[in-house]
Parts: structure tokens; sequence; C-alpha cells
């Protein structure tokens, strides 16, 4: 790995967002080294990336961090984010969110670099304000089945102000909203994979409560363009921000089923389970400060997204 560019240490880069984040930054002109369990993230992810300023080491983050001489950025995308391992994996995420995060924060401090932590809407709970804007405090049942998710990200946030005060590091936290694209887990459990995957079998989909709860879809490419935006933006700017990124482009969840039977052409039914508990039946960004500072706003349409997700999904469901 040349010297000569920046060095990004990227923690979850064997995973969706780790792995598309992975690619613009050494498009961007950085070396790379992903930190990955493999826990849900998959070597494939970064198979096609050929580039002679990678590196993949398989490491829990939860452990310090391995002996660097030089690290110019930390980016922590480990987390499993999948709902379906709230139960099996809560303590697993609740510790990645926490010693996992602790361990980012202190090698920031280490090799005074810049750390980039991915949060999510998630600590907005079940809103009751609509849309959510950053100041929004949240509404998350702390005692619940998606807590070690929630209480996680929300104390990876408050850990990331204790070192700011106290150490004066620089830290920008982005708040993720519902994304996705290619390279999600065919068995992932999120709504936009579970439909592509039943749909693409000739299954019903599965839609949870009566389907009016609403969602906005990101599609991957523009969130990490926001990401990176964050990471560029100068700390006068952007240091000790949490700034919302997600599309604004509201939808309910029967709707997005209709269109996904549109996009791979089958006429598959609906079926309907019962909603899991603290489920949000609300979700939207407020990206206004996005929008402000970075002059950030997702631009691929939710049936552009579809189609390139489909495409990818193809070939392996
Ligand atoms: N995709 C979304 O819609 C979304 C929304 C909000 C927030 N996020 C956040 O973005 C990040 C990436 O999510 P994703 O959707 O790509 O999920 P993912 O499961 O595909 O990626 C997570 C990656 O982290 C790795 N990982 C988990 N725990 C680890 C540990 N202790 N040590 C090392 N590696 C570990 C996994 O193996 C995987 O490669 C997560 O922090 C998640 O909370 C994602």
């Amino acid at each position: 790995m040349s010297k000569d560019r920046p060095h990004a240490v990227v923690t979850g880069g064997g995973g969706f967002v780790g792995s598309h984040l992975t690619e613009s930054l050494l498009d961007a002109n950085r070396r790379v080294t992903v930190l990955d369990n493999f826990g849900s993230g998959r070597p494939e992810n970064l198979a096609s990336v050929e580039s002679d300023h990678l590196e993949v080491r398989e490491h829990d983050i939860c452990d310090p961090l391995p002996a660097f001489t030089d690290v110019d950025e930390l980016y922590h995308f480990a987390s499993r984010a999948s709902p379906e391992d709230f139960a099996s994996h809560a303590v697993e995420i609740a510790l990645t969110n926490s010693e996992g995060t602790r361990n980012i924060l202190d090698a920031a401090r280490e090799h005074e670099a810049k750390a980039i932590l991915a949060s999510t809407s998630e600590i907005y709970g079940d809103p009751d304000v609509h849309p959510q804007h950053e100041q929004y405090n949240g509404n998350v049942n702390i005692r619940g089945p998606r807590a070690p998710y929630d209480e996680g990200k929300r104390f990876s946030e408050a850990l990331a102000v204790a070192y700011e005060q106290q150490y004066g590091i620089d830290v920008r936290t982005v708040r993720i909203f519902n994304t996705y694209g290619p390279r999600m887990r065919t068995d992932d459990g999120r709504v936009i994979p579970n439909f592509l995957t039943q749909a693409l079998t000739d299954e019903d989909l599965t839609v949870y409560g009566d389907g009016t709860q609403t969602r906005s879809f990101c599609y991957v490419s523009d969130l990490v363009r926001g990401i990176l935006a964050v990471a560029d933006a100068p700390p006068d700017r952007v240091a000790g921000e949490a700034i919302n990124l997600g599309s604004t482009d509201e939808i309910e969840i029967r709707a997005l089923a209709a269109r996904v039977l549109n996009v791979v052409e089958t006429d598959a039914a609906l079926t309907y389970e019962s909603l899991p508990q603290d489920d949000p039946s609300q979700r939207r960004p407020d990206i206004t400060k996005a929008k402000e500072l970075l002059e950030w706003e997702p631009k691929v349409t939710l049936e552009e997204g579809l189609r390139r997700t489909l495409e990818e999904f193809r070939k392996r469901v």
C-alpha cells in the first residue's frame, strides 16, 4: 500500500454499506484497511475490488485495533443492522457499538485521526416528530427487543460526544436512514431484500402489519456520496455534528411491495403477518442540515435503485 495516499480504516468494510464505502474511498485516492469479523458481512463483497491500496483483515472491533503506523480517517461501520439479528446477536450488537466505538475513538485519539461514525435513524425510535430532524431526541424503548441496537447506537453517539468534550477529537456522525442496494444479504430480513428474494422465487411477499407503515429508501451510492461529503468537509463545518442521510421519498410498505412486484414482473400476492414489537410506524428524515452543510441530497429514484439491486440479486437468488 502506497504511503502517498491518506490511510482510511473501515470497520465493517466487508458488509453491505462498508464494501461500497471502501470502493468509493479507493476511488477517492485513499488506501484502505478493512477490519471485519465477517459475522454478517462476506469477503465476496470485496472480491471485485482490485486495488493495491486495499488490505482486508479479519478482526473483531470489540478487540483493540491492530497497531498501525499512521491512520488519517476511521470509519466505524461495523455492526449487524438486520432486525433478524437483534435477538440472536443482541450482546454482540450492543458491544460493537460500545466497546467497538471506544476502540475507534481511542485510535482516533492516538493517531489524531478523524472518526466517522455510522449511527442510524433507529436512535429516533418510534418517532412522535415527523419528519425527524437532528434536534429530535427520539422515542426509544430502552428495554424493548430493539434496544441493543437502538440504545447501542445512542450510546455510541454519547461516547463520541464524551471523547470530543474531554479530548477534543474530530468525530462526525452520520445518522443513516433505510438504505438498500446490491450486496445486501438475500436472507437479510430487511424489507427490500426480503421482497426481492420472495418475488424472484415466486413466493408471496410478506408484509408485517397492514402495510401502511412508511419508510423512505435511499440507494447506496447516494448514501456513500453523502458519507464522503461528511468526511471531506472542513472541521469547522462538521466536526462534532450528527447529520441525517437518507431519502425523503416516503412510501407505505404495501406500496413498496407493489413496486417490487412491478419491477420483478411477477404477479405474486401479498401475505400479512403481525407487526413486530416497537416497529416504527413512520420514518422519514429531515435532510435540511445535509443540504445546507454539504449540498447533498439523494438522486437515484426508487424505481432505478430497485432495478439496479434486482440485477445483482438475480445473480445470487
Ligand atoms: N443499511 C442500512 O439501511 C443502515 C441504516 C442505518 C444504519 N446503518 C449502519 O451502517 C453500518 C453498516 O450496515 P449494513 O447495512 O452494511 O450491515 P452489514 O451487516 O451488511 O454490515 C455490517 C458489517 O460489520 C461487520 N461487523 C459486525 N460486528 C462486527 C464486529 N464486532 N467486529 C468487526 N466487524 C463487525 C459485519 O461482519 C458486516 O460486514 C452499521 O453500523 C449499521 O448500523 C445501516
